[in-house]
C-alpha cells in the first residue's frame, strides 16, 4: 500500500510541477506590477526580477501535500478507530506545521528584512511540534558507538553497541532544523544557486531513501516507513524546485527569495527527522556546513559584515570576482584578528593591508565559499561560477554516499 501511495504522490508531484510552471508565468507580471522584485546585482541592466517567486511554489507544494494526506490512510477508512495509525498521520501533520511556519518566516523576511535573532528564534520554536510528535511516538534517541571507539576503550571499559543520549538527541535535531533553515540562504546571490543546491540535495536525499527502501525490502518494517514518509515530502518538493530552478537559472527570470530558502531548508530537515537520518543529512550539506563555518566571523560580527556578500560584477568583462569587506584594523575584535591570521597563513583568505588618513585599513574577501571559489579560480562568468558551485554540490553528494554506505560500514557494525 505504501508503494501505491508513493506512485500517487509522484503523480501529484508531476501535476504540481505543471501548475508551478503555469503559475510562475502568470505571476511574473503581477509581481512586477506590485513592485515585488529585486535588482539583479550581477547584470549591466540591474534589471528588476520578480521576487520572492518561491512563495508560489511553496503554496503549490502545500496544496499537493494537503491533497495527499488521506492517500496513505485509505486502507484504514471505515475500520475500527483503535486500529488507525494515528502516529503516522501525526508525523505527516507535524512535518507540515514546521514547513508552513518556515514558509511564513521566509515570506516575513522577504517583506520585512528580519533581524538575525528572529531568524534563529523562530525556527527553533517551530521545530517544537515536530520534536513533540517524535517524543510521543516513542522514537529512538540512541546512537551507535563506532566499533573503533569500542575497541580502543575496551581495555579500560566495555562500551555498549548503542548509547541512549536522550535529550541531547532532541537538542541536536533542533540545531539541525535551525542550521538547515539558514544554511541555504547564506550560500546565495548567484543566479540559480539557491534553487540549484536545493535541487541537488533533495534529489540526492530522495535517491538515498530509494536505496534504503530497496535494502529494507519489506513494507512491514518501521525503517521502510521512515524512508517512505521522507519521500512523501521530498518528491513534491523536488518537482516544484526543479521548475523554480528552470526560471531561476542564469539569466534569472525570477528570484526565489528567502521564502524558498527557509522552505527548502526546513523541508530537508523535516524529512531527515521523520526518516531518522538527521546525521546522514549533514553529509549532503557539506558545502553549506563549510560555508557556515567560514562565515562565522562575519555572522557573529567578529569581522565587519556588509549587507550583501554576493560577488562583485564587472560590466566591462561581464564577469564576477570576489567581493571585498573593507574596515579599519582597529575595529577588529581579538577573535577576528586570530581568524584572519590563521586563514591568511593557510591561503584561505585574500588580505590587503593599506594606510589611509593615518589609519591602517584591511581589505578581505567576504567570507563565503562563493568568494573562495573566485579567490582560487579568478574572475569568471556568473554562469560558470554557478556551474562550479553545482559541481561541488554534486561531488559532495557522491562523497556523502561513499561515507554513508562504505566508510560507515567500516566504523559501525551496521
Ligand atoms: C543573503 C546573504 C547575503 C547575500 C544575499 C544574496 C548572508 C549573511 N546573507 O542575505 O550576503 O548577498 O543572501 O541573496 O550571507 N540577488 C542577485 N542575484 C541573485 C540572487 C540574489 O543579485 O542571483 C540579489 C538581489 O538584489 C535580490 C537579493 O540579492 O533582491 C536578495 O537578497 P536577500 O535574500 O534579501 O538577502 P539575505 O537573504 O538577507
Ligand atoms: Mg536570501
Amino acid at each position: 500500500m505504501s508503494l501505491i501511495s508513493l506512485f500517487i504522490n509522484a503523480g501529484l508531484s508531476a501535476g504540481g510541477a505543471v501548475v508551478c510552471y503555469r503559475l510562475i508565468l502568470d505571476y511574473i507580471p503581477i509581481f512586477i506590477a506590485r513592485k515585488m522584485y529585486g535588482n539583479d546585482q550581477c547584470k549591466v541592466s540591474n534589471a528588476p526580477v520578480p521576487e520572492p517567486m518561491g512563495v508560489i511554489c511553496a503554496a503549490v507544494y502545500l496544496i499537493v501535500m494537503f491533497m495527499f494526506i488521506p492517500v496513505p490512510f485509505f486502507e484504514w477508512i471505515g475500520m475500527e478507530s483503535t486500529e488507525f495509525p494515528y502516529a503516522k498521520l501525526l508525523a505527516i501533520l507535524s512535518g507540515l506545521i514546521s514547513i508552513s511556519t518556515a514558509i511564513l518566516l521566509g515570506f516575513a523576511d522577504d517583506m520585512l528584512d528580519l533581524r538575525w535573532r528572529h531568524k534563529l528564534l523562530f525556527p527553533t520554536l517551530s521545530s517544537l511540534p515536530l520534536l513533540m510528535v517524535y517524543y510521543v511516538a516513542g522514537n529512538s534517541t540512541t546512537v551507535i558507538v563506532p566499533s573503533i571507539v569500542r575497541h580502543l576503550i575496551h581495555p579500560i571499559a566495555v562500551l555498549p553497541i548503542t548509547i541512549n543520549i536522550s535529550f541531547i538527541y532532541y537538542i541536536f535535531m533542533g540545531m539541525v532544523i535551525v542550521f538547515c533553515t539558514n544554511a541555504i540562504n547564506i550560500l546565495a546571490g548567484v543566479n540559480g544557486l539557491e534553487s540549484g543546491q536545493s535541487l541537488v540535495i533533495s534529489a540526492s536525499v530522495s535517491l538515498f531513501n530509494f536505496v534504503q527502501i530497496y535494502r529494507f525490502g519489506t513494507e512491514n518494517t518501521t525503517g521502510f516507513w521512515h524512508h517512505i514518509i521522507s519521500l512523501y515530502f521530498l518528491l513534491p518538493f523536488t518537482a516544484c524546485t526543479a521548475v523554480l530552478f528552470y526560471f531561476n537559472k542564469y539569466p534569472s527570470r525570477v528570484f526565489v527569495g528567502d521564502t524558498f530558502c527557509y522552505w527548502s531548508g526546513m523541508t530537508l530537515a523535516v524529512v531527515s527527522i521523520l526518516g531518522h537520518f538527521s546525521k546522514t543529512l549533514m553529509l549532503f550539506f557539506i558545502p553549506q556546513t563549510i560555508n557556515f563555518v567560514y562565515s562565522i566571523p562575519q555572522l557573529f560580527h567578529l569581522v565587519p559584515c556588509p549587507r550583501h556578500r554576493l560577488p562583485k560584477y564587472d560590466p566591462k568583462s561581464d564577469t564576477v570576482s570576489m567581493s571585498i569587506a573593507e574596515f579599519k584594523k582597529s575595529e577588529l575584535k581579538l577573535l577576528g584578528s586570530i581568524f584572519i591570521s590563521i586563514c591568511r597563513s593557510i591561503g584561505m583568505l585574500y588580505v590587503n593591508e593599506f594606510e589611509k588618513d593615518g589609519e591602517i585599513y584591511l581589505r578581505i574577501n567576504n567570507l563565503t565559499i562563493i568568494n573562495l571559489v573566485l579567490k582560487f579560480g579568478g574572475p569568471m562568468h556568473e554562469k560558470t561560477l554557478n556551474d562550479v558551485l553545482m559541481t561541488i554540490q554534486i561531488l559532495s553528494s557522491c562523497l556523502a554516499f561513499f561515507i554513508r554506505f562504505y566508510l560507515a560500514s567500516l566504523f559501525y557494525d551496521v
